[in-house]
């Protein structure tokens, strides 16, 4: 089971010039599902954007003598065996050392956010074999499917597969935008999707994971740091709300016999809005809205509307939701119009490993502990395995936009703190 490389055109590494340089790395993917106007990167799952860099990063993995597998989730992993070379076997990678990220993206995201993670899991391998360290347990560099859920609606479905936190049949299911199933999309991408599901086995053979992300916020801005260490992750959590009504014509059909649900989105929008304002460092966001059909001179028969909600307590986020439908169920009623909720994805607060983090500040002792309102599958597999996180500064401190940044220094000091916590912990 294997996701094809060169189905979507290959990027191909340039060899020595990208040795241990992160910098040099991000430099070879630059543009690659960049939109012409400037409008970000698009790198949804399995696209030919995401394929790209799947091979591409294939590429340097093999160039640098790591066994490449593709696993039944989707997820790539580039193991540096302490055998040695691709002929050791699965059985002797027990009590591994995991570091890496993503390569999907959001539409118009940048090109840091998961990309950041997966270049400076490469160079820190280099580093770390320049020094001419010697583990003592095997170290993968990992790539994460859908860890965005911007096509399938499911934030970090790969490793949630994996740890067994959504079932198969479920994703199955899913659908993306043009109506295509999970299981058509991978198969058109060369994966065959039959196996998808929990690998207890997989993960009771990793001792450790570590993603290094770009900062998705101003804390180091405002420290004057290039990196920190992850304290925990906010819960969050995403909602499908479909609102239907009666399509008809806008110049024949009277105001009051109307049954609009655009009307009712603009209460949902405006209740998310107000409910999560009401609630000290609560945030909630409507980021994606479908009218249907959607024409200027036609009433909606129906709308897609999803919500965002973010707080550090699992209760208030749990409350802000039960508000927000509340008020769009009242307004539905009012406007003759049905609401169906779903609930797509949601994780609670994570607190990252205690005791990994004190291992990693004993390497970094100046690096300080920043908690974020960005989901990653850290927090996923933090449920399951011990996991950390670093994070390396933005200056723009924004995130999900072309705007996102981060200074070549930075990115160099990121993979320097990377090494180091990988160094510490495959040699112990
Ligand atoms: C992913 O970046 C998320 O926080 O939704
Ligand atoms: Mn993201
Ligand atoms: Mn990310």
């Amino acid at each position: 089971m294997s996701v094809l490389s060169g189905r979507a055109g290959t990027v191909a590494p340039s060899g020595a010039g990208t040795h241990g340089d992160a910098n040099a790395l991000l430099a070879e993917i630059e543009g690659i599902g960049l939109a012409p106007d400037g409008g970000g990167y698009t790198r949804p799952v399995f696209s030919p954007a995401e394929l790209r860099l799947r091979s591409w990063f294939t590429a340097h993995a093999e160039a640098r003598g790591l066994a490449v597998e593709t696993d039944r989730n989707g997820i790539i992993w580039a193991w540096w065996d302490v055998a040695g070379g691709p002929t050791a076997t699965a059985t002797a990678r027990r009590d591994a050392i995991v570091t890496g990220s993503h390569l999907d993206s959001v539409p118009g995201g940048g090109n840091f956010d998961g990309p950041l993670g997966v270049v400076s899991a490469l160079a820190a391998v280099d580093l770390l074999r320049d020094r001419g360290v010697r583990p003592v347990r095997p170290l993968a560099v990992a790539v994460f499917p859908e860890e965005e859920g911007s096509r399938f609606g499911i934030a970090c479905l790969g490793s949630r597969l994996l740890a067994g936190a959504v079932a198969p049949e479920r994703v199955h299911a899913l659908v993306d935008d043009s109506g295509s199933t999970f299981d058509e999309v991978a198969a058109g991408a060369g994966f065959d999707a039959s196996g998808i599901g929990p690998d207890p086995d997989r993960l009771g053979d990793i001792s450790a994971f570590v993603e290094l992300h770009v900062e998705q916020g101003r804390g180091l801005v405002d420290l004057d740091q290039p990196v920190a260490l992850a304290g925990a992750i906010i819960a969050h959590g995403r909602w499908h709300l479909r609102i239907e009504g009666r399509g008809d014509h806008a110049g024949a059909t009277r105001m009051a016999d109307r049954s609009d649900p655009v009307i009712v989105a603009s209460e949902a929008i405006r209740s998310v809005r107000q409910r999560a304002l009401a609630v000290d460092d609560a945030r909630g966001t409507v980021g994606r809205i479908k009218v249907v059909p959607g024409g200027t001179n036609v009433i909606a028969s129906a709308v897609d509307l999803w919500i965002d909600v973010r707080h550090r307590d699992v209760e208030r986020v749990r409350r802000i939701v039960e508000q927000v439908v509340a008020d769009t169920r009242r307004a539905a009623e009012a406007e003759d119009c049905t609401l169906a909720v779903a609930e797509q994805s949601f994780s609670p607060t994570v607190s990252f490993d205690p005791e990994l983090r004190d291992r990693m500040q004993a390497v970094l002792p100046g690096a300080p502990v920043l908690d974020t309102g960005a989901g990653h599958d850290a927090g996923v597999l933090a449920a399951s395995i011990p996991t950390g996180m670093l994070f390396v500064r933005n200056p723009s401190g924004a995130s999900h936009t072309p705007a996102e940044s981060a200074e070549p220094a930075d990115v160099a000091a990121g993979v320097e703190a990377l090494a180091r916590v990988l160094e510490h912990l495959v040699t112990r």
